[in-house]
Formats: structure tokens, C-alpha cells, sequence
């Protein structure tokens, strides 16, 4: 059957009402378009856990800054359509900027407190308050069982996970590892923009991660500098941020932080901002 696309909240929400009438489960996947693999794994996910898959396609310019790439996202409905095509998505929401904001900007916005103005949220005001307030409306408007995010973005998944628990939003949110390509560098629809060069040491975020899982057993110093210092062997690479954050609270760790971190990095190449992340285990175990 080929895949219905809904511009309109109106024409969505009869698909979601009429699947829900025959008592089918709904899966979400909110998504900017231009899908890679890593937007399909989490298709793949959510055809697993429901009965109707709805993905969302829909650059959102709350979530960018007025200096953003938001004019240069990349859009390529039709190419997305076919990506999705094989894999049995029943729908997809491709609403204008004016059906999502019909009053311009809303002055209504969810809030990302702390967490949602550190890493991310430093370089990019307001971008997570931006990423919760459209993923809020559109839980609100198609009403999912379950909302499945990719582990790339680690900061959005804690923040999306805190505001359903906050807003007792009524939705599973379901986590997808991040998928990469041969030599490591996570998919993202800006690696587009990479040349040679710049392609060649974007792999340098996913080494430095690398590095930092093997020095996990020498400490918090060890990890940061082994990473640190995959980055600064790369040309083309401007670090912005490398930090160890506690799983549970986002906050960074200090030297006396024991278990389960996550190691965010954050750099631009050439004119292209990347993010990674990977998770490592802190022990007592310094030798
Ligand atoms: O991760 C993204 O692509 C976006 O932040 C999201 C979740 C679709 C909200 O616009």
C-alpha cells in the first residue's frame, strides 16, 4: 500500500482514529527528513513494537537558532518517501511551518530547565526548549503508544524521557542505538555537508570515543585526555565540548563518579557542527 502522507493535523489524525478504532498499536518517529539508516532502524524498531507507523517529517525552526542551519537543513521529501516506501510505514505527518505554528512562533513553549541549557543547549539557546515543544505537539497530535529517538541525540533522548515523566505524557519512549558507518562516524543527516577531507576527520569523534572506552579502567583524567587527544591530531576538527555526564542526571562527573557515564563530544568540521556520544564504565580500578 503506498504511504499516506497527511500535511494537515486533521488528515493524520483520521488515520491515527481509524487505527485506533481496530484497536492497532501507533509508533511514532519524529524526524527533520532527509532519513539515512539511522532514521530507518528506527522504522525497522517501530514496525516491531506496532501495528501503524507514523513518521514525522518536519524541520522544525523552533529548535533553531537565528545564526542556525535552518535554511540550509537538507529537505528531500520525495527521496525520504522512497526510503520508506520498503519498510511498511503506513504514514507520514509532513506538515507546513504554518499547520505546526499557525500564529507564527507559539509564545507557548515547554521549558528543558538545567540540563537543557548545558552541552547542546550552550552552543544553541533555547534549542532543546524548541525540540520539546514540537515533540510535545506532535504526542499531541498523533497520540502514539510509543515514541522511538536514535542514541545519537543522547541529550534530546534524557530530555524527552525527563518531560514524559514530568508531563506524565502517556507514551513509551523507546531508544535505538546509533548506527555507523564502516570507520565509525555516526549517521547524520549533516554529514552530507562533509567534504573529502572533512569527511576523513569527522572519524576522529568516533576514535576519540573509542579512546576514551579504553582508558575507562585508568579514570575520568585518562578518559578526557585520550579522547582529547584523538581531536587534536585531527585536522578540520574544532572541539566545542567533551564531557563525561552521569547517565542518571546528565550533570558531569567528577573524579569520584563509580559506574555507568556517557562521554559527550561535540565539535565543528569545516562548517558542519557533529555530535557523538558513547557510554563507558568508571571503576576503583586505576592502575
Ligand atoms: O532529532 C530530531 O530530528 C529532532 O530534534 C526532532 C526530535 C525530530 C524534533 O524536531
Amino acid at each position: 500500500m503506498p504511504i499516506a502522507v497527511a500535511e494537515t493535523i486533521s488528515a493524520l489524525r483520521t488515520i491515527t482514529a481509524d487505527a485506533r478504532a481496530t484497536g492497532s498499536r501507533i509508533a511514532l518517529v519524529p524526524t527533520m527528513g532527509a532519513l539515512h539508516d539511522g532514521h530507518l532502524a528506527l522504522v525497522r524498531r517501530a514496525a516491531e513494537m506496532a501495528d501503524l507507523v507514523i513518521v514525522s517529517i518536519f524541520v522544525n525552526p523552533l529548535q533553531f537558532g537565528p545564526a542556525e542551519d535552518l535554511e540550509r537543513y537538507p529537505r528531500s521529501l520525495a527521496e525520504d518517501l522512497a526510503r520508506l516506501e520498503p519498510l511498511g510505514v503506513q504514514a507520514v505527518f509532513a506538515p507546513t511551518a504554518t499547520e505546526m505554528y499557525p500564529t507564527g512562533a507559539s509564545d507557548t513553549r515547554v521549558t528543558a530547565g538545567r540540563v537543557g541549557s548545558l552541552y547542546e543547549g550552550h552552543t544553541r539557546a533555547n534549542h532543546f526548549d524548541g525540540v520539546l515543544t514540537v515533540v510535545s505537539k506532535l504526542l499531541n497530535i498523533a497520540q502514539p503508544d510509543v515514541v522511538l529517538f536514535g542514541q545519537k541525540d543522547a541529550q534530546q533522548v534524557f530530555l524527552v524521557k525527563r518531560m514524559i515523566v514530568d508531563l506524565n505524557l502517556p507514551v513509551i519512549a523507546e531508544v535505538v542505538q546509533t548506527v555507523r558507518e564502516d570507520d565509525g562516524l555516526a549517521l547524520s543527516s549533516r554529514n552530507r555537508f562533509l567534504d573529502t577531507n572533512e569527511r576523513r576527520a569527522a572519524r576522529g569523534l568516533s576514535l576519540a570515543l573509542e579512546a576514551a572506552e579504553s582508558s575507562a579502567d585508568r579514570g575520568l583524567e585518562a578518559v578526557l585526555a585520550a579522547a582529547q587527544s584523538v581531536l587534536m591530531g585531527e585536522h578540520f576538527v574544532e572541539l566545542d565540548y567533551l564531557t563525561v555526564v552521569d547517565p542518571e542526571s546528565f550533570l558531569p562527573v567528577d573524579g569520584t563518579h563509580r559506574g555507568r557515564a556517557v562521554v559527550l563530544v561535540a565539535a565543528r568540521v569545516g562548517t558542519t557542527r557533529l555530535i557523538d556520544n558513547g557510554a563507558i564504565y568508571l571503576t576503583d580500578n586505576h592502575s
